[in-house]
Formats: C-alpha cells, sequence, structure tokens
C-alpha cells in the first residue's frame, strides 16, 4: 500500500546531493549505466534509490516515487516481486557457480525455447550486449563476411565496438572498426535493398528491432526476412526490449516472421542478469561440438548462467504464461496514454508534450514554444514530475501498475504540465532549477555542466 500523500511536493534531496560527490569522486559519470546518469535527470531529482517495491521507489532522503523506467525495461512484473525472489533464493542456497554446468541451465534453456518459435537452439549470457555481438560473431563465421547492416534508426543494440562505433560516442573505436558496419532505415525497404547492392557478397547480417516507437509498415519486416534470404544475409532480431513485452513469444510472432538468430534480455529475469541468444541450429551449432568446421567462441564467462538468474527467468517466465502479464501492461500503458493526452489538452500544450510508442513501452517528447524538441522542457516535465512523486524518464509499465498507480499519474501529470505551460509562456528557464538534461550519445560534456 502506498504511503503517499495526495500531491505533496518532494523538495528535499540531502543525502542524495552529498552522495552524489562521493559517487562522482570514484565512478566516471557518477553512475554505472550511463542512461542512470545524473546528465540524464535535473538538478532537483533523487540521486540514489535504497529499495523498491511493486511500481514504488524510495529514494536515498526517503521520498516515495511512482517508478516508470523499470530497470531499463527489465523489471516487467515488478521490483523485488516476492515469487521471483524466492525462486533466486531457492537457487542461492543450493550453491550459483560450479565447475560443470548446472541441471537448471538445461531446464531453462527449454522453457525458453518452447516459448519462441525460431529458437531452435538456446545460449544463455548475462546481458543483452553479449548475446547480440554474439550473434554478429556466428553471422561472419557461418557467412565468411565482415560487415554488419544495422538500422540507423534503433538506438541500441550493444556496448560493444560494432555498434559504438557508429554513434556520436565512437572515441577509441579504430576506423576500420567502424567501417565494417553499414546502416539502412526503418520502414524504408530500398534502404535494405540498396546496401546489399552497394556490396554484394559482403554483408554478414542484418540486425534491427522489430518496432520501437514506430510501428513496421505492412511488408516492412517480411520484405527484410525475404531479402536477407535472397543475399544469404544472416537476419538478427534484437528482442531485448520486446520480448516478453510485446508478447509472450516476442515481437517475431506478432509480426509473423522467423529471424535465423533473435537475442533476449531485460524482461526474461524480471531484471536479473540473464539473457539469451536463440536461432537457427546449423548457425548455433558452430559455437558447439557438432560440427567439423572452423569453432568459433561463443559465449563463455565465469558467470555466463548463474543458477539464481535462471531461476528467477524460470519463475518469470511462469509466471508470464499463466497471469497474461503482457496484456496487463497493454491495458495499463493505454489508459495512461488516453489519461496524458487528455491531460495535455485540458492544459493546452498538446503541441509540445504527447506519448509515442506501443502501449507496452511507451515514451514521451517533450518541445518547446517553437515546436522543437527540447532537453530544457524534458528536465522541466522532470523535475514537476518527481516534485509530485514520479519518476519518469519513459512511461514503461510493469505488472505491479495498478489502476490506482494509474490515475494517480494522471492527476500527478495534469498538474506538472500547469508549470509545463506556464513555461512555455514566460520561458523555461524561470521554472528549472539547474541545467538541462541531455542525450547520453553525445561527442563532449557541456563546459558548464557542473559535477
Ligand atoms: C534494443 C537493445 N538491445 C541491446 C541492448 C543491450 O542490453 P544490455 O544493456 O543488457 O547489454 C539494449 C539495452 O538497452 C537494448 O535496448
Amino acid at each position: 500500500m502506498s504511503t503517499q500523500k495526495p500531491l505533496e511536493l518532494i523538495e528535499s534531496f540531502t543525502r542524495s546531493h552529498e552522495l552524489r560527490k562521493r559517487s562522482h569522486a570514484i565512478i566516471p559519470g557518477g553512475a554505472h549505466t550511463y542512461a542512470k546518469g545524473d546528465d540524464q535527470y535535473p538538478q532537483l531529482s533523487p540521486g540514489f534509490i535504497v529499495r523498491g517495491k511493486g511500481c514504488h521507489v524510495w529514494d536515498l532522503d526517503g521520498n516515495e516515487y511512482i517508478e516508470y523506467g523499470m530497470g531499463l525495461r527489465s523489471v516487467t512484473l515488478g521490483h523485488a516481486y516476492d515469487s521471483v525472489v524466492d525462486a533466486a533464493y531457492r537457487q542461492m542456497v543450493l550453491g550459483i557457480n560450479f565447475v560443470r554446468p548446472a541441471a537448471i541451465e538445461v531446464e531453462c534453456a527449454e522453457k525458453l525455447q518452447s516459448l519462441i518459435d525460431s529458437a531452435e537452439m538456446v545460449k544463455f549470457a548475462k546481458n543483452g550486449s553479449d548475446v547480440t555481438t554474439a550473434a554478429v560473431k556466428l553471422a561472419r563465421a557461418y557467412t565468411g563476411r565482415d560487415l554488419v547492416a544495422v538500422c540507423a534508426d534503433h538506438p541500441f543494440f550493444s556496448v560493444d565496438d560494432w555498434f559504438i562505433g557508429t554513434t556520436a560516442m565512437s572515441a577509441g573505436i579504430p576506423e576500420a572498426v567502424r567501417r565494417m558496419t553499414v546502416k539502412f532505415h526503418y520502414n524504408d525497404i530500398d534502404s535494405v535493398r540498396n546496401l546489399f547492392t552497394a556490396y554484394p557478397g559482403q554483408i554478414a547480417c542484418l540486425v534491427m528491432e522489430a518496432e520501437t516507437s514506430t510501428p513496421p509498415q505492412e511488408g516492412f519486416l517480411s520484405g527484410v526476412q525475404r531479402l536477407c534470404q535472397e543475399q544469404g544475409v544472416v537476419f538478427i532480431l534484437d528482442e531485448i526490449i520486446t520480448g516478453f513485452r510485446w508478447d509472450l513469444k516476442g515481437a517475431q510472432h506478432i509480426y509473423g516472421i522467423k529471424p535465423d538468430l533473435s537475442t533476449f534480455g531485460k524482461a526474461m529475469g524480471n531484471g536479473f542478469a540473464i539473457s539469451a541468444l536463440v536461432g537457427r541450429k546449423d548457425i548455433m551449432e558452430i559455437g558447439g561440438l557438432k560440427h567439423d568446421r572452423q569453432r568459433v567462441f561463443l559465449l563463455s564467462t565465469t558467470f555466463g548462467a548463474e543458477t539464481h538468474a535462471l531461476g528467477a527467468s524460470l519463475e518469470t517466465m511462469r509466471i508470464y504464461e499463466t497471469e497474461d502479464v503482457v496484456s496487463h501492461l497493454h491495458r495499463q500503458g493505454r489508459r495512461l496514454a488516453e489519461g496524458l493526452t487528455q491531460a495535455a489538452l485540458a492544459n493546452g500544450v498538446q503541441d509540445y508534450f504527447g506519448v509515442s510508442g506501443r502501449n507496452c513501452n511507451l515514451v514521451y517528447y517533450t518541445k518547446d514554444q517553437d515546436g522543437n524538441r527540447s532537453q530544457s522542457f524534458r528536465a522541466l516535465f522532470l523535475q514537476e514530475t518527481i516534485r509530485r512523486g514520479l519518476l519518469m524518464p519513459s512511461l514503461v509499465v510493469s505488472y505491479s501498475h495498478s489502476d490506482a498507480d494509474i490515475e494517480r499519474t494522471i492527476e500527478a501529470i495534469s498538474d506538472a504540465l500547469v508549470v509545463y505551460r506556464k513555461a512555455l509562456e514566460d520561458g523555461v528557464e524561470r521554472y528549472l532549477v539547474g541545467s538541462p538534461v541531455a542525450p547520453v550519445f553525445r561527442p563532449f560534456v557541456e563546459p558548464w555542466r557542473p559535477l
């Protein structure tokens, strides 16, 4: 049960501010994940979270929030979800890492295989980047080609050089590596065809998500699949976000496509570190022992299949199967989107603030008085929603977001949009305390940004 009082403004971050100084002194950027960093949040914000339950979290100063980021979309059921925590704990007391594989590795692989139609074989790891990179490596070995085609309109595939080399933060990545990744555009089948024509017989794989905030046009995804087949290019579908959120069987099921390889992570373990590469047996097997080709070093790490993460994943998948979690995510997302759209209209800011994306994975945009996307207005919106007990870098709902949480959220956002309206009229600098936020991928830190 929430202990929040109605719309009482949160303004005390004293302990967070103190710990920020220590964290920046020891951790580059003050956080271990860029998307959680201080440049992503306004000055008046909680610097650190100490606990969470369901969709509620508490910061270091004891302030409570309803959260809409959910562990960067990994926590689909809710924070500290009892039966998942119990399942992980049951494995922990049996020991988590042995000298030979744990039996649960096979059980969990079989469960995942039973859910994902294209999963003929399965290999686990601890994060999405490693499995997506492993898919790329497998594709290169399988095809004997070097180039990787990525969707230019999708924001993230991996922390590894083949992808980060394509971003605005490519420092440290050799030019030779950067040249090996080429780009096509989403919903633009000609851009895929042109790429394959420009680099005949050189592209090993094509990497994309089925959908981010724009839905696929009729025939686009199947067209990509067909072109890949025709050109001998391995079709890799990144389901790190869409897996278990779009549908129990992945976005590939909804859109009727069959990738050669696909990658899952985030929602697989309700926040526990587990990810998976799945796909065609003839490709996956070259990372194994039953072939006479040159061997591929495919995902082998000390912590690759810790038993507690597998236990958590098995329980999480069991809940997805038995409780129709996905419908809840879509339903609550829709209520939120409708409520926010009405609130924007009621406050006359509908041309400056809005919601986009699939209901299970919504984001919002913020524009200034000239109609341009604005990081200052994003910071203001974050500031005013944080004040009102919401922590919402995105509008990502979980199974724990109740009707009451959604109603409370809409009420708080309506109130925050009053300030947004005033800022459009009087200037955002009159209302925003401190610096604007900034996108992660930028080549330099702004000279004025205080640490
Ligand atoms: C679509 C997509 N693919 C891959 C990744 C990488 O996953 P991880 O952060 O677990 O390495 C992310 C992370 O945000 C992602 O959003």
